[in-house]
């Protein structure tokens, strides 16, 4: 083709790979009745009420959505008492990374993310032909080292992502560390706080980052409606942040961004506490059944404050990720993190769960 030549910082870019939709593995194995526990989805399904209240205005899609998402922010400054200049509202958290770069990264800036961590902080900053820098976590349990994570900062960072609950790994970094890596960080860099999972995590030891955003520091919080609120398929994230950082988001933001049911939906989701309730709970007895479960066949994964366990299989991941699809099961292969022995399974219903370790037992004998 004679067309013209792709940017050169798109050389560094691989294509994501998703987790595989269930329907995808079902028609090319020929199998039915296949279980995902591959992408962190709720498996409780969407809040009944965002289903609900998304009935009620299906009669106004011939209208662009709210660009502006006036009731969404309501129901979250209400929620979080920050007012509506304090907030983005996204196509998913994902759409925000991007923006963060498009704002804030020119070719060669940096930014300082862990390793392993979510791939799309990378994608983000390689599109605008940033620069990561990342740090490995430590220990069986990936800590956050804040020392080398202060290490890597340097007069070309711009961002630096913490993702907490951290996917894959679990990780939840510590309020105080937190804070004293956050004052010790030179100006001219902006923390991005990913609370993808945080309505997961158990006790009060970790950062919201709220006080942060009240102080006007240097920080956004990302959070999701793709996770608890089981809205994944709508695709709605948001940011909280300082007025200031939320003006230049907004300045790279399409206007239309966030489609009409998927603001209506989310809206209604907020204020949905059993299904909130419910959600947790399932999660907090699922991480117990897969850890306890993991135990017996000799395996342990990494401590985790969100809706997915880090194993070591002690086996190349690739190969058993491939077995189990063959069993009807799609769990993460950790190669994809650059771990071949590990893979990242999402807590399902006490069934699902029991489903994924009888067939993980059948595949390691
Ligand atoms: C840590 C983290 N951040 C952000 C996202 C993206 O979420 P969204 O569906 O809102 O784009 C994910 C999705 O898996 C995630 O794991």
């Amino acid at each position: 083709m004679n067309g013209p030549s792709r940017r050169r910082c798109l050389d560094l870019i691989k294509p994501y790979e998703p987790g595989k939709p269930v329907e995808e593995v079902e028609r090319e194995l020929g199998l039915s009745g296949v279980l995902k526990l591959a992408s962190n989805e709720n498996p409780l399904g969407p809040s009944p009420k965002a289903l609900e209240a998304l009935k009620k205005d299906l009669d106004r899609l011939h209208f662009y959505p709210d660009g502006n998402c006036y009731h969404l922010k309501r129901a979250l400054a209400k929620e979080y008492g920050f007012s509506p200049e304090e907030m983005v509202i996204g196509n998913g958290t994902d759409e925000l990374l991007s923006l963060l770069a498009l704002a804030y990264i020119n070719p060669g800036d940096e930014a300082v993310t862990v390793d392993p961590t979510f791939s799309e902080y990378t994608f983000a900053l390689r599109l605008m032909g940033g620069v990561p820098r990342p740090v490995p976590l430590v220990g069986d349990d990936f800590s956050y080292d804040f020392a080398a994570i202060a290490a890597a900062v340097n007069e070309r960072t711009r961002l630096v992502f913490i993702c907490s609950p951290n996917n894959p790994t679990g990780t939840v970094v510590d309020r105080e560390e937190l804070a004293e890596f956050i004052a010790s960080l030179p100006s001219g860099v902006l923390v991005v706080l990913d609370h993808a999972y945080i309505e997961y995590v158990a006790g009060s030891a970790h950062p919201d980052g709220f006080d942060y955003i009240r102080q006007g520091r240097p920080l956004i919080v990302l959070r999701t409606f793709s996770k608890i609120y089981g809205l994944a398929g709508l695709r709605v994230g948001y940011g909280l942040a300082p007025a200031e950082v939320i003006a230049d988001l907004n300045r790279v933001r399409e206007p239309f961004n966030v489609n009409t049911p998927a603001q209506i939906a989310a809206a209604a989701a907020l204020e949905d506490e059993a299904h909130l309730a419910r959600s947790l709970e399932l999660v907090e007895k699922g991480r117990l059944q897969l850890a306890e479960g993991l135990k017996r066949m000799g395996l342990k994964a990494a401590p985790s404050g969100g809706n997915f366990l880090f194993v070591d299989v002690a086996t190349d991941s690739r190969k058993l990720f491939e077995a189990l699809l063959r069993r009807g099961v799609i769990v993460r292969s950790g190669d994809i993190f650059g771990f071949p022995t590990h893979i990242r399974v999402t807590c399902g219903t006490e069934e699902q769960n029991e489903r994924f370790l009888q067939a993980l037992q059948e595949v390691l004998r």
